[in-house]
């Protein structure tokens, strides 16, 4: 077995949204649609492992040893929905947990599974490629730990007008690589950015030339945005290529800087599917929701 650690309380939060929209999702579009697809770009093993720390005794509670706990992570999640998705397609780029991911498959034979040890974006672009969509239904989860999307990819999906995309979008990850001062990105940074906005564009509109002042001197090119003026710069940004995209969840929604929005974006064009996505997502994104939940399982 092995052992996927990785994110923290908002990670639980996430699944259960995602788990939400993929019931919706078949239970709404099974009538309809025969094929109905679901596509895991950066899929992890299945399982996440999740550890309580051991805590010492205080005054007013008893010690707890370490609690190491195995809970469902987004592909098993897909494989679990019900009414069933037809197809089910779950790309990673780390060996150990693709073999983890083959092993899942192994488990769930009757089922149409694909897994696919390729780099997300390569595989995604082919897969838009390779298929036609004008008979199908499908939902993509990006789920990466940092900036690994690409636009192209974005806009590949975007294209097939079947694919309802959730996105983790890794703002943390963003404020860093878009420091405050221009000067301070180098070419490395520059080049992520640019493959992540699908252009240079995010050069003069995040760090506008302001004019001379009266001295003649030229003001130093700097971000102004703060992390929820960058989120709103990236929902504008991917409203440019999907039909519509709601207002993210900013993750972790209680404690803490903001570290992720979670996006979902919808390339159907018909008001029907944009207008049941839009029931869907908008309810599970609701952070009213998350609040009043986290405060009351306190
Ligand atoms: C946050 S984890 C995904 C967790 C998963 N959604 C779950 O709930 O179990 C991110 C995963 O993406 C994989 N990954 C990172 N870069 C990738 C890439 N370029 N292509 C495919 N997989 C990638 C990592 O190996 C890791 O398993």
């Amino acid at each position: 077995m092995i052992d996927h650690e990785f994110g923290g309380q908002h990670t639980e939060l996430k699944l259960s949204i995602i788990e939400g929209y993929l019931r919706a999702f078949t239970t709404a579009l099974r009538p309809h649609f025969k094929k109905l697809w679901y596509i895991d770009a950066f899929a992890g093993t299945g399982s996440r492992t999740v550890r309580t720390e051991r805590k010492g005794a205080s005054l007013v509670e008893a010690p707890a040893d370490e609690v190491v706990e195995r809970r469902r992570g987004s592909a098993q999640i897909a494989i679990d929905t019900r009414p069933l998705f037809d197809f089910l397609v779950f790309i990673e780029k780390n060996k150990n947990y693709v073999a983890a991911l083959n092993d899942l498959a192994a488990h769930n034979l009757q089922r149409k599974i694909v897994v696919a040890e390729e780099d997300a974006n390569t595989a995604l672009r082919q897969l838009v490629d390779n298929n036609r969509w004008d008979d199908k239904r499908a939902v993509v989860f990006l789920d990466p730990y940092g900036m690994e999307v690409e636009w192209s990819t974005l806009e590949a999906l975007a294209s097939t007008e079947a694919i309802d995309v959730w996105f983790l979008f890794p703002l943390a990850g963003l404020f860093r690589q878009a420091t405050r001062r221009l000067p301070d990105i180098d070419e490395s940074k520059r080049a992520a950015l640019t493959r992540m906005f699908g252009s240079a564009a995010w050069e003069s509109e995040l760090y506008p030339v302001e004019a001379a002042d009266l001295l003649g001197a030229i003001p130093e090119r700097r971000r102004d945005l703060d992390p929820r003026g960058l989120e709103a710069y990236v929902q504008k940004r991917l409203s440019t290529i999907f039909s519509k995209v709601l207002k993210p969840l900013a993750l972790p929604v209680r404690k803490g800087p903001q570290m992720f929005s979670l996006f979902l974006c919808i390339s159907n064009k018909t008001p029907k599917a944009i207008g049941l996505a839009t029931n869907i997502g908008s309810h599970l994104l609701d952070p009213k929701r998350h609040l009043i939940k986290s405060s009351t399982t306190k």
